[in-house]
């Protein structure tokens, strides 16, 4: 499993956050499941701006990015996101598998030269890339527009046709200039790209748009730069270096290369398909489409390398109805979230009770955020296990028994829900999860609401039991299934239960005679708080 990679040009914020919770809670309910998982990402160190922004910044490159890097470990710590490895793509073992793979590609026919024309800033020494152009958009004459589209009519257009083209570093008049590139022909994989999307288990909406990509035809890959650029050379060139995104998802690779060497395994047989069990699973959000569903499938076809089982694409994440922005003072950074909130566990809940399985934008507000931790998540949810827990505790020294007679009302119900879970899971629909997890909290309290086991134990100190009990095999439940999106709370719960957390529990009555320990709190109401 992988999320992507995140550049090493700033710290973490909240669209990365949410990204790497969504794998992690996936990632945690395969193995909860019995499913044997490799969860590996990395920074992407490479490209123009990361380069640009060290330059501006007086550093070079590499310390620029590792910054970042020691932050992005820092912010899975907290937000436990159980990482089997996280590497750097400026690595060994990327360099040599992203320049093998090239000369594979060459090898066999996929990978080209040509001539083209590109801007050239003879101050600064350097071809500008389309968003270091700036100029007047030659549709709506809006001035100070970037060289490949325009942020106020939106029409795209080549740098060249940009009017008045100014230098965005020094400001100067760039001159038109040849230079020889580097194509991967990815027009001659429609045909095996189109028949892979279909058969593929993918997400149906995002079919239809790459589908619609292939339909209008796909052209050939500009994958090299001139220098100065801050990645891996083209093998046999001096001045000519790879374009990011081509050794950025062999990154994906060159992290389980990097783990297997301390693990172990052998990543050959992982990525070229050649122990059959293994499935490839990536995590991205909506911008990134084109490169994880054409591009490196592609790559992958021409290499020989094994095609990805299942990549899912989510929405982004929005906070109060729009796009995180600096200026609005939404963009909000992991550290903000650790200084001014603190438990990771909110913001897990908060994400799984809004993630569904499509690509729809995730959006977080305030109320929703307190109604979610406050209401859903500590007022019904862990208040149910709780009362569990310290109910049995109290009356009966945490020795639960198993029932003679059930509630058999309460019990269908409940059956049926849990059926619900694990495929709502497998769908990758996490809201669902937590859905029906709420659905089991409440049927469990008002379960015992009715039944009043701490009135019925003067009278009937058998059937008290019982009642307890059957609240408690709920409580079970809830703590199992959410395993994946509460690891630490509810860690905490299996283990007063004195259980082992396996799906395997889920829908099994406890042991007769099983006993629990002392219970204590589980995660308390979040305070006022100003962050959002
Ligand atoms: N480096 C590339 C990915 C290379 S993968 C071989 C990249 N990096 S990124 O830092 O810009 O984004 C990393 C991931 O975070 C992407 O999947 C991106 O979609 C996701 N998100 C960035 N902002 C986001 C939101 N506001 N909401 C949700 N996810 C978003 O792209
Ligand atoms: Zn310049």
């Amino acid at each position: 499993m992988t999320s992507a990679l995140p550049y090493g040009n700033g710290e973490p914020h909240f669209g990365h956050v949410y990204e790497f919770i969504i794998t992690d809670i996936m990632a945690r309910f395969y193995r909860l499941t019995g499913r044997d998982v490799i969860y590996v990402c990395a920074t992407d160190a490479h490209g123009t701006p990361i380069e640009i922004n060290a330059m501006k910044a007086g550093k070079d490159p590499l310390s620029f990015v590792m910054e970042n890097h020691e932050k992005f470990k820092k912010m899975f710590e907290f937000f436990l996101i159980s990482l089997d490895n996280y590497h750097i793509t400026h690595s060994e073992e990327n360099e040599k598998i992203a320049h093998e793979m090239f000369k594979k590609a060459l090898e066999n026919g996929y990978i080209y030269t040509k001539e083209i024309d590109l801007l050239f800033c003879e101050k600064c020494n350097r071809f500008l890339p389309d968003r270091y152009v700036r100029g007047t958009c030659p549709k709506c004459g809006a001035e100070d527009q970037y060289g490949d589209v325009c942020e106020k009519c939106g029409a795209t257009y080549t740098p060249f046709q940009l009017k008045n083209p100014k230098c965005a570093l020094c400001g100067s008049k760039p001159v038109i200039m040849k230079s020889k590139h580097y194509f991967f022909k990815l027009s001659a994989f429609e045909g095996k790209l189109k028949a892979w999307i279909q058969n593929a288990p993918l997400q149906q909406e995002v079919k239809n748009y790459v589908l619609d990509w292939i339909e209008k035809g796909l052209e050939d890959w500009c994958i090299s730069r001139d220098g100065p650029y801050f990645g891996f050379k083209v093998p046999g060139e001096e001045n000519k270096y790879l374009y990011v995104w081509w050794d950025a998802p062999i990154g994906y690779i060159a992290s389980t290369a990097n783990y297997c060497k301390k693990a172990g395994c052998d990543w050959e047989k992982i990525w070229k398909g050649t122990c059959g069990e293994f499935q490839i699973v990536h995590t991205i959000g909506k911008d990134i489409i084109y490169f994880h569903y054409l591009f490196w499938p592609a790559m992958l076809m021409a290499t020989e390398f094994k095609l990805p089982t299942y990549i899912h694409t989510h929405g982004f994440l929005t906070v109060n109805g729009e796009k995180m922005s600096k200026s609005r003072g939404t963009f909000i950074t992991a550290k903000d979230y650790m200084e001014k909130i603190g438990n990771p566990e909110y913001l897990r809940f908060y994400f799984a009770s809004h993630t569904s399985s499509g690509i729809t934008d995730i959006d977080l507000s305030r109320e929703a955020f307190l109604t979610a931790v406050n209401s859903v998540l500590v007022g019904n949810i862990m208040n149910f296990v709780y009362r569990a827990l310290t109910l049995l505790y109290r009356y009966f020294e945490g020795k639960t028994i198993s029932a003679s007679t059930y509630d058999m009302e309460e019990l269908v119900e409940v059956k049926n829900i849990l059926e619900r879970i694990r495929e709502a899971y497998e769908n990758w629909n996490i809201r669902e999860v937590v859905e029906c997890v709420d659905g089991i909290a409440s049927i469990g309290n008002a379960y015992l609401q009715k039944k009043e086991p701490w009135k019925l134990v003067r009278e009937n100190k058998e059937k008290a039991h019982e009642v307890i009990a059957q609240a408690l095999n709920m409580a079970k439940d809830i703590c199992i299934a959410l395993f994946p999106i509460l690891p630490s709370a509810c860690g905490k719960a299996l283990k007063i239960m004195n259980l082992e957390e396996s799906w395997n529990l889920i829908g099994k009555e406890l042991e007769n005679g099983h006993i629990i320990n002392k219970p204590e709190p589980l995660i308390p109401k979040i305070e006022d708080f100003q962050l959002f």
